[in-house]
């Protein structure tokens, strides 16, 4: 895989300050929470890293990521375009920086969850949205979650995903399946840590 230098080096062409400022965040908190769950900090770094690498490229761009690397993309997934963004930055960390394929899942999976996450796959789920330069990052939701990370990687992604149907239901989005999966694969573990 290419050094953690030369990848900053890449993305800071590309990105604008605000992406760069959320991604260092990112690599931040991912590292804090991979320490307290015997994860891989330098794994957590990388994917951290690479997690939002293609959200400032056009849709046509990321489609062609996908086509070069042989990616089918899921029926309806154009309706929720926030979730692309995670599809062809997985496969680009694997083309153009050799991810490895737990790396690539991290990416993959950050954005929606699915049922059957790694530890990894996560802790950058849960990083993404709990890390300082959130805007909302000290809202009574965020500090939850954020509490929750720590004590428990599963109950803290039922209650991410909990949050993410709300916030898409009240903005009348659809809410994509892994999102759902997510919640009813985890909420078992958050009623737990609610008792
Ligand atoms: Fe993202
Ligand atoms: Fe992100």
């Amino acid at each position: 895989m290419k050094s953690e230098e030369e990848i900053l080096r890449i993305l800071k062409a590309e990105l604008s300050e605000y992406r760069m400022s959320h991604i260092l965040g990112v690599v931040g908190e991912a590292e804090r929470l991979a320490g307290a769950h015997g994860v891989d900090p330098e794994k957590a770094r990388m994917a951290a890293l690479l997690h939002d690498s293609t959200k400032e490229q056009s849709t046509e761009d990321q489609l062609q990521i996908l086509k070069e690397c042989g990616i089918l993309l899921e029926e309806g997934m154009l309706d929720c375009p926030q979730i692309l963004h995670a599809v062809s930055g997985s496969a680009r960390a694997v083309r153009d920086f050799d991810a490895p394929e737990d790396i690539a899942s991290a990416i993959r999976w950050h954005a929606t969850g699915r049922a059957g996450m790694t530890k990894l796959d996560m802790v950058i789920y849960l990083a993404d949205l709990t890390e300082p330069t959130r805007r909302f990052a000290h809202d009574e939701d965020t500090e939850k979650l954020r509490r929750l990370s720590y004590r428990s990687l599963e109950a803290a992604s039922a209650y991410e995903a909990e949050l993410t149907i709300e916030r898409e239901t009240r903005k009348g989005r659809v809410i994509w399946h892994d999102t759902m999966e997510t919640y009813q694969e985890y909420l078992p573990y958050l009623e737990k840590s609610e008792e």
